[in-house]
């Protein structure tokens, strides 16, 4: 079974997906992690067009980790939540070839079982036959306060509000699989809902399924 899980930044698509994982025994996929894989090794090379990207994705071999990301043989894990890449991950993510070579690598890792994957375009465009949907939102003002908590010191509220506001904007509005919630999706805001309360929701959707 294929679970999707998709959603705007912070909407806690990571820490749901994870722990109903833990609790059903499905595999675990970030497919955020991947698109900031890929984003910190663009940066680190200094290739900035798509032009420059395009020769070398062929052979880029990305692998997911407990908690990171193996990207031609070099492991990634807090360096895939540093400002740099959160700034430039949604530039990087509106290319068409990265677009395409990551969703091949996502659905190679998705032959498992038993799989839930989160990201923006999971149900709508990498897994359109996914047999439960769930698209996870929350008001901008809450993500931002999530995001504030669970980063702590590093950047201040209101450069976190800023920059998942460019990020929703700039990940709606691209032109190839854009965040869009899929019209089989089932909706559920978490404005309100705790953490525990999520999980325990998006558990039994997928119970009622199964
Ligand atoms: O955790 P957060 O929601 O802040 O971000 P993420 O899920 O790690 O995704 C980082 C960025 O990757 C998003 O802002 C999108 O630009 C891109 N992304 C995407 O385009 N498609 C996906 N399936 C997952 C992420
Ligand atoms: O993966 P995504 O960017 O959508 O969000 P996340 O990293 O899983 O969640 C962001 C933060 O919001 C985490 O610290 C979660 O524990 C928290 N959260 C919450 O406080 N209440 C919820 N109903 C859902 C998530």
């Amino acid at each position: 079974m294929i679970v999707a899980i998709d959603g705007p930044a912070a909407s806690g698509k990571s820490s749901v997906a994870k722990e109903v994982a833990r609790r059903l025994n499905f595999t675990y996929i970030d497919s955020g992690a991947m698109f900031r894989a890929l984003t910190f090794w663009a940066l680190d090379q200094a290739l900035d067009k798509e032009e420059e990207l395009l020769p070398l994705l062929e052979s880029l071999t990305i692998k997911s980790l407990d908690g990171g990301i193996e990207l031609n043989g070099r492991e990634l894990y807090h360096e895939l939540r540093i400002k740099k890449v959160d700034e430039s991950v949604s530039y990087y993510s509106a290319m068409a070839s990265v677009r395409e070579k990551l969703k091949e690598v996502q659905r190679q890792e998705a032959k498992e079982a038993n799989v839930i994957m989160d990201g923006r375009d999971i149900g709508s465009c990498v897994f359109p036959e996914a047999e439960v949907k769930i698209f996870l939102t929350a008001s901008v003002e809450e993500r931002a306060k999530r995001r504030f908590l669970q980063r702590s010191n590093k950047m201040s509220y209101e450069e976190i509000l800023e920059d998942i506001r460019r990020r929703d904007a700039y990940d709606t509005t691209r032109e190839i699989a854009p965040l869009v919630m899929a019209r089989d999706a089932l909706l559920l805001d978490t404005s309100s809902l705790s953490l525990e309360e999520t999980i325990d929701k998006v558990e039994e959707i997928i119970k009622n399924v199964s």
